[in-house]
């Protein structure tokens, strides 16, 4: 493997610098270094930034590898400048055992494009019912530390409260999907003005709130750790600060569609807007905003949902929910936020990386890290074309928009996955 020499990247938007990657690190970092035989990265103009780690990714397989695979998940991903990626467990079958966590953990190895970590599901099947076998994912070739039913919440609190107590022995985090199954029956849509035009079945936002209410009571209760999966209300949003001000180890994620897409979007009954939690109001994705610069958010995940045309490209109430996001989530934030680097480093990356216990991953940039990194050309704006992306399926939302930020280079432990804006393998 050649070293690399990175010339004159902006670290973090800093002031321009030489970045030397060998042997899977960081080797040196400072103005104008040279090193025989070296390959030469241009950096200049580019910014360097930790390479992203998302916490919540679909991949489909196995299952639905027609959907995507972890493969062209992981192509995506790194495309997207991500260098660690959590897999949702619900898969076909579904990842709720250590043979299941396995098989995609080695799937991941051999793309070899991005770490994929895998996410064990709380209980047999999502069914809800009696609690997955935790312990034997966690001490499975895969490491499991972080479990959620994604797709379907544990709503039985007694579940919860043991999924909760069980994984506190190996400081392990429970990710909740907070949707209280009885108030969501039939849900399409957001509750409000828009679905009450359409005539389409709300979504309300209490079906979110009273579940994370009840889950930062349990986790404050037990001790443990809880992660709110995709927030996408301002009540959540306040419930949340209320459980960090009260020492309750709670994170949360927020995704880069809640941040920017609202329930008007539905009035176009175009499924690629259907996800679940559903896009809310105006008011929810300002307070979404607040929360995720003050901190009350933790990260940005993806929530990537890849669909194949069959299952998407249909009637609104047939379409099923979710939508593609790990080559679009930097530009949407940048958008969003603006060129604040250092705080995109932290919620897309440090902090991921620590709620899901990646080590070698959202470590900052200095002689010695590991070499898992991504350079961002932020002056290009691009179009964004459903069939140039690398994802197998089609359904992002953003289709047509021009979008700020392209994602040039991107480097798993010194070795280039992304080049010139294409992916090596
Ligand atoms: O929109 C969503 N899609 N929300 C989920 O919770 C699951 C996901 C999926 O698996 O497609
Ligand atoms: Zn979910």
């Amino acid at each position: 493997m050649p070293d690399i020499l990175i010339r004159n990247a902006r670290v973090l938007g800093g002031e321009p610098t030489d970045l030397l990657l060998r042997d899977g690190v960081i080797a040196e970092i400072g103005a104008g270094l040279s090193a025989e035989g070296a390959e030469v990265v241009d950096g200049t103009g580019l910014v360097a930034l930790p390479g992203l780690v998302d916490l919540h990714t679909h991949l489909r397989e196995p299952g639905r590898e027609d959907a995507e695979t972890v493969h062209t998940g992981s192509r995506a991903a790194a495309l997207g400048g991500y260098t660690a990626v959590c897999a949702m467990a619900n898969t076909s079958p579904v990842a709720d055992t250590a043979g299941v966590v396995e098989q995609v953990y080695r799937l991941g190895q051999e793309a070899g494009l991005v770490d994929v970590q895998p996410i064990g599901a709380v209980t047999v099947g999502l069914a809800g019912e009696r609690l997955a076998e935790l312990g034997a994912m966690a001490d499975s070739a895969a490491r499991v530390r972080v479990f959620s039913d994604d797709g379907f919440c544990v709503a039985d609190p007694r579940l919860m409260r043991r999924a909760l107590e069980y994984v506190k022995a190996f400081d392990g985090v429970i990710a909740q999907h907070a949707e209280e199954p009885r108030l969501t029956q039939g849900a399409q849509m957001h509750e409000g003005d828009v679905s009450a035009r359409l005539g389409l079945t709300g979504w309300p936002a209490v079906a979110e709130e009273s579940i994370i209410a009840r889950d930062v009571l349990l986790a404050g209760h037990v001790g443990a750790r809880l992660h709110v999966c995709h927030v996408s209300t301002a009540g959540s949003v306040e419930i949340i600060r209320m459980a960090k001000a009260r020492g309750v180890r709670v994170t949360a994620e927020v995704t880069p569609h809640h941040l920017l897409l609202t329930h008007a979007k539905a009035e176009s009954y175009d499924p690629v807007y259907k996800v679940n939690p559903p896009l809310r109001t105006d008011a929810d994705v300002e307070a979404l905003r607040a929360g995720l610069r003050d901190g009350t958010i933790d990260i940005v995940a993806t929530d990537h949902a890849p669909h194949a045309a069959e299952d998407k490209e249909c009637e609104w109430a047939y379409a099923r929910p979710g939508m593609l996001g790990l080559e679009t989530a930097l530009p949407i934030v940048l958008d969003v936020l603006g060129e604040d680097w250092p705080l995109i480093a932290e919620r897309m990356s440090y902090a991921p990386a620590r709620i899901a216990g990646l080590d070698g991953h959202g470590n900052a940039l200095t002689a010695g890290a590991p070499a898992n990194l991504t350079l961002v050309d932020p002056t290009v704006r691009w179009s964004v074309d459903p069939t140039g992306l690398a994802s197998l399926s089609h359904n992002t939302p953003y289709a047509g928009m021009t979008v700020p930020g392209r994602i040039v280079a991107t480097f798993l432990r010194g070795v280039p996955t992304v080049l010139d804006g294409k992916v090596q393998k």
